[in-house]
């Protein structure tokens, strides 16, 4: 498809400079193709999303409409940030949807990963058909497909997961970083003024902690990856450079504690640091010695029903980057 081509023309936008005559280029685009119409956006908080919400705020304010679905499975401090970010900070019209309940009793009892993959990507497409089923005058939906999206899957964003939209809900399409490659994504946020941790985040699986709380989920055992996370990245984004991607998972099963004499059951915390070029292969990463045992000591003594902290030295293959 012709117009699913970067044209060759195009520079790589690499500093803030080019950056900023790409953003002007694209406002001018936006207007012009939606008009004084609506868009409907569903705002992850992932780079590619925030980006789009950024440009599509400076080119039509408040006709633009985010969506942000809370499904349970983001990680520490995400809705707040996203919320804090878009609304508080740039004045987006953003509508909070808190779907964790109707997430987590639809994925209660699932231990089969792909079965949990389709629950959530289904959801997430009836939540947000839902959201946009209670709108009047939207026209259009922007999306944050990049250009490695194009070049994978036929112009669908590539996240295994998620479908397309319901029939009734085919609008067209704003799609402003779709001849972007990553790294020009992240220089066009940081131009756009978004907060670092939100440009250069690392990648995030759109299942997100659903794949690393392994076999069936309990909400327990969510909130103890969701804790234990949390600690892992901020420790080991003192690393420099920061590893492709660093996170934990804990697998469904228990293992032998002692504590005030008595001997217990608790999970294992499983840290995993990798660095990779596409992710198609990867390297576990060395992990300093003293930050590991900081790791272990937080984890053990703040996140309830863990008593066990272990490192994954796997590389892919065999091993995959997510355990499941
Ligand atoms: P694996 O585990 O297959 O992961 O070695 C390779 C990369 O893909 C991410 N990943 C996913 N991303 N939906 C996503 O959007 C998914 O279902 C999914 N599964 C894995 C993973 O985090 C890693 O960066």
């Amino acid at each position: 498809m012709a117009d699913n081509k970067r044209p060759e023309t195009m520079e790589r936008i690499t500093t803030e400079a080019l950056a900023q005559a790409f953003i002007d280029e694209q406002i001018k685009a936006i207007r012009e193709q939606v008009g004084d119409k609506k868009v409907l956006l569903a705002l992850s908080g992932g780079v590619d999303s925030s980006v789009v919400a950024a440009l599509l705020i400076k080119a039509i304010g408040n006709n633009l409409v985010c969506v942000h679905v809370n499904h349970g499975l983001l990680r520490k401090g995400e809705p707040e940030m996203v919320i804090k970010v878009f609304k508080e900070e740039l004045g987006a019209n953003l509508i909070y949807v808190d779907a964790v309940d109707r997430f987590l009793d639809k994925l209660a009892g699932v231990d089969d990963p792909e079965t949990k993959r389709k629950i959530i990507g289904k959801e997430f497409i009836d939540v947000f058909a839902e959201e946009a089923g209670k709108l009047d005058g939207i026209a259009f939906l922007g999306q944050g497909t990049i250009y490695p999206d194009i070049l994978e899957s036929d112009g669908v964003k590539a996240h295994h997961n998620v479908g397309g939209l319901p029939e009734d809900l085919q609008f067209e399409l704003v799609e402003p970083v779709k001849f972007l490659y990553k790294d020009e994504v992240r220089v066009v946020g940081k131009t756009l003024g978004l907060p670092d941790n939100m440009v250069y985040r690392q990648p995030f699986p759109g299942p997100g902690l659903g794949v690393r709380c392994v076999g069936a989920i309990t909400r327990d055992r969510l909130e103890a990856v969701r804790e234990a996370d949390a600690i892992v990245r901020e420790e080991i984004d003192k690393m420099d450079p920061t590893p492709w991607q660093y996170f934990c998972a804990i697998p469904d099963f228990q293992s032998t504690g002692i504590k005030d004499g008595k001997r217990y059951m608790g999970w294992a915390v499983v840290v995993r640091a990798v660095n990779t070029v596409d992710a198609v292969t990867a390297e576990s990463v060395e992990i300093p010695w003293d930050m590991l045992k900081r790791i272990r000591d937080r984890i053990i003594e703040t996140v309830p029903g863990v008593n066990r902290v272990l490192w994954d030295i796997s590389d892919k293959p065999v091993s995959t980057i997510e355990w499941e």
